[in-house]
């Protein structure tokens, strides 16, 4: 039976479709990951050593370390890159990382009171976990995530994301460029998946914003005038519980959200890098051409010394040429 239902999902003006169940020794698994295509995933036991990952099991074994926070003044965690805020542009998110100790973040949990700022533990698996909790990382079932990392030919492991989420919190529509094996391990969390093919729809922030990569669109309330091909969306469901795994295909856009429960979740992810490529096969797939959608736009950024000078240069070069009604 779900530990879910309906009333704890949000309303979106969206349509979508279910994303394939499958249990893990079905062949059909495989296809669909070799081909970049979502599935959730039953039975892998990828992370069924650390079922018993909660806040206090970790607050327990993880007191002391210094964790990774995102504070927000409202349900949204819209991430964005430090890097790319300059004094050019009026950047004034809504939620910021902070750096508090595991106990600090637990008891900030337990003691939460509607009203009072959300918060979002995100913090890389790494040496500085400490030891009991590695010794509980070390059994993931590693052999049969390697094993789809080989068949699909992805590149390296690069990181493992430590989330814990409180209740009704959203991580916005976003894309990364990795392959994502994403694990449940307390709590269920709702997926919307758009394909590259979407771009149109989804407007994601120029690339040298600090939003690169997210969705300019808010999905609690559209403005259809600036972002009329929103309309057209058409997302790929599923909600993901303990011991699921999701797959979420390289360049594929995701909003994530932490069902309204009463509870909290706690997942991992597992981010790979893009295979290596050994023939370019025409035509190229849509992932591709966001890629090279990417290079363009940081391209003419290096070339003109100036990001704030890209667009009126794509202008430029489309407006009346290659907007044309016969083309
Ligand atoms: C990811 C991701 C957000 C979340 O793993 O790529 O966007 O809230 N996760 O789980
Ligand atoms: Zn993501």
């Amino acid at each position: 039976m779900a530990g879910w239902n309906n009333n704890q999902l949000r309303k979106y003006n969206i349509k979508f479709e279910k994303i394939p169940v499958l249990q893990h020794d079905d062949p059909k698994v495989n296809s669909l990951l070799c081909n970049n295509k979502p599935v959730l995933i039953k039975g892998s036991k990828l992370v069924s050593s650390v079922l018993n990952w909660d806040l206090d099991y970790l607050q327990k074994h993880m007191s002391s370390v210094c964790c990774n926070v995102m504070v927000s003044t409202n349900h949204k965690f819209k991430y964005y890159d430090q890097k790319k805020i300059t004094p050019s542009i009026t950047f004034k998110p809504q939620s910021r990382p902070s750096s508090m100790t595991f106990s600090e973040f637990a008891e900030r949990m337990k003691t939460w009171k509607k009203g009072a700022p959300r918060l979002y533990l995100q913090q890389t698996l790494n040496n500085s976990i400490g030891h009991h909790v590695v010794r509980d990382f070390v059994m993931f079932n590693w052999d049969w995530v390697m094993s789809k990392q080989k068949i699909c030919k992805w590149g390296a492991l690069t990181s493992n994301l430590l989330l814990i989420s409180q209740e009704g919190n959203i991580t916005p529509c976003h894309y990364d460029e990795q392959q994502n094996m994403f694990a449940v391990v307390k709590g269920y969390k709702r997926f919307i998946l758009f394909p590259p093919s979407q771009f149109e729809c989804l407007y994601p922030h120029p690339v040298h914003h600090p939003y690169d990569r997210q969705s300019q669109v808010d999905f609690d309330n559209p403005n259809y005038t600036m972002f009329p091909k929103f309309k057209d969306a058409c997302g790929y469901e599923a909600v993901v519980g303990p011991e699921d795994v999701l797959y979420i295909p390289i360049y594929w856009f995701h909003h994530v959200e932490s069902l309204m429960s009463g509870g909290y979740t706690v997942s991992i992810n597992f981010w790979f890098k893009a295979g290596p490529i050994e023939k370019i096969e025409y035509p190229l797939q849509d992932y591709q051409k966001m890629a090279i959608m990417r290079n363009v736009e940081k391209m003419l950024g290096e070339a003109l010394h100036d990001p704030n000078d890209v667009g009126s240069m794509l202008r430029t070069i489309v407006v009346g040429r290659y907007t044309s009604e016969e083309l």
